[in-house]
């Protein structure tokens, strides 16, 4: 695999962590590097154990990959620790020097502010942290004696692993159209969601990434407000089996069908070589956790043969379940349909 970065397509919830955690195990990653912030959540479903991650690398379920935070993150600390001791992790996560920190007075004020509520942010804080960077008066992880034992060089480090060959992943998070500068303004998260963003934050240059792969679900969902082409109504969600409630904040999700023209836009926007399709089995409830292509209905193979006539990029990966294992590699085979 090389150097591939992880994207997700529409406003989040793809299934990214899935998709990490998967690669992870499946090509023994070396190295990870997690971007963005705690208002992400990433779920990983492995060995029976559910993991809803806002801080560490979902790649954490294979034991020997390095877990890194990267110079453009932002670490909610108590959050980490907490997820330290749940995943027991500790001896494999490095934090960048400059990540900044979020702190409880900024989701105060990501939850007391007008504005901000009436685009109804995960109130984690993450905008109100951004700002400050940005302001340039942020503390960073270099200034807090908690973070210390974790301190590291994590861009000489992937570059590092980069230059030996090494199997890196970029971890994304959040989604193309939540993206400051390409999603539907003002209705977006505090910072750009791109592939390139990514390459950014983890202190990758983009002509040393070897794949940019984007997540997509089998259909949309949102949470908080702003446009959603299509949006079907709570009932119908519920009876199409499509209900989410959001991983981080416990909020229900708004959902409409996939969107091929979307994926058209996102696929060029992230330079997309590869699109992973997640939840198929919620569309096509026969190929449940199948692992073949074979043993998916021709509905289903037509849907992704659309998807790949749409974006002109191949679908080479295809969850059929929560569980980690759960999934379809083509990579092998991958040639479009
Ligand atoms: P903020 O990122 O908390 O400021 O929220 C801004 C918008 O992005 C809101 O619509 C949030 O619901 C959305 N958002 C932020 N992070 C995520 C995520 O990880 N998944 C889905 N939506 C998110
Ligand atoms: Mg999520």
């Amino acid at each position: 695999m090389g150097c591939t970065v992880i994207a997700g397509g529409f406003w989040g919830d793809e299934g990214k962590g899935k998709i990490v955690s998967y690669l992870a195990l499946q090509d023994r990653v070396d190295v990870c590097v997690r971007t963005g912030s705690v208002n992400a959540a990433h779920t990983v479903l492995f060995k029976g154990r559910t993991f809803k991650l806002h801080m560490v690398p979902a790649a954490f379920v294979y034991e020997r990959c390095r877990l890194l935070i990267g110079a453009g993150a932002n670490i909610d600390v108590a959050q980490l620790q907490s997820e330290l001791s749940e995943t027991g992790v500790r001896n494999r996560l490095g934090v960048d020097r400059h990540a900044s920190i979020i702190e409880l007075r900024h989701s105060s004020q990501d939850k007391s502010n007008d504005h901000l509520k009436k685009l109804g942010t995960t109130g984690r804080g993450v905008g109100p942290a951004i700002e400050e960077r940005v302001r340039r008066s942020a503390k960073l992880a270099k200034d807090l004696p908690e973070l210390k034992p974790f301190l590291a060089d994590t861009v000489d480090e992937v570059n590092a692993a980069i230059d030996d060959k090494k199997n890196v992943i970029l971890e994304g998070t959040q989604g193309l159209m939540l993206s400051l500068y390409h999603g539907s303004y003002p209705f977006v998260t505090s910072r750009d969601t791109s592939a390139s963003a990514i390459c950014s934050e983890a202190g990758v240059g983009p002509s040393r990434v070897d794949s940019v792969l984007l997540v997509l679900k089998a259909f949309i969902t949102r949470v908080g407000a702003g446009e959603l082409p299509d949006e079907i109504s709570r009932e119908e969600a519920i009876d199409r089996g499509w209900f989410e409630t959001a991983a981080g904040t416990g909020r229900e999700r708004r959902s409409a069908p996939f969107n091929f023209e979307l994926a058209r836009k996102v696929a060029r926007i992230n330079g997309a070589t590869e699109i992973a399709v997640t939840k198929l089995d919620i569309l096509y409830g026969e190929c449940a956790h199948a692992n073949d292509y074979a043993k998916l209905p021709s509905e289903g193979q037509d849907f992704i043969s659309n998807i790949e006539k749409a974006t002109g990029v191949p679908v080479t990966i295809i969850g059929t379940g929560p569980d980690a294992m759960d999934i379809i590699d083509r990579r092998s085979a991958s040639v479009l349909t």
